[in-house]
């Protein structure tokens, strides 16, 4: 199985982390038997999407991310920038919308996208932003690995 657990360690090396959550479900769709979870087929769309020289965009799968009356969800951190919380995504109508949004935040320091540049789906279905940690100094870095 893959392993779902994220430590953090690698976000200082991405740009921005893409976290996908595989258990979503689409409102009112029924899920029979071994069918694929709505949210397992938008992370494969966006590795497909993704796949070729975007090694600063990582995608994560998670297990839920507390949104489950309004998946499917995704939500896009980075270190030193806000996290965005995105709701309602149909697999195969809004990857595109997901992955655009994916770049817009990479390119911003901040991780804040120019509101009139974001899909329109993005706009309405931001379910929560959260803004950036404060970076430790470097001193606190130093004494910490003493
Ligand atoms: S199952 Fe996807 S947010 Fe809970």
């Amino acid at each position: 199985m893959t392993e779902l657990v994220d430590n953090g360690s690698s976000l200082r090396s991405c740009a921005s982390k893409l976290f996908v959550c595989i258990t979503c479900r689409l409102l009112d769709e029924r899920i029979e038997g071994e069918q694929v979870r709505p949210g397992a087929r938008l992370m494969k769309i966006l590795l497909q999407r993704l796949e070729a020289g975007e090694q600063d965009i990582e995608i994560v799968p998670v297990e839920c991310l507390s949104n489950c009356t309004r998946g499917c969800t995704v939500a896009i951190s980075g270190p030193g920038k806000w996290t965005y919380v995105i709701g309602a995504l149909d697999p195969e109508q809004h990857a595109d919308d997901v992955v655009r949004f994916a770049r817009l935040h990479r390119a911003q320091p901040d991780g804040l996208p120019v509101w009139r540049e974001r899909p329109v789906h993005i706009r309405k279905n931001t379910i929560a932003r959260v803004p950036p940690l404060p970076q430790p100094a470097t001193t606190d870095l130093e004494t910490a690995s003493r």
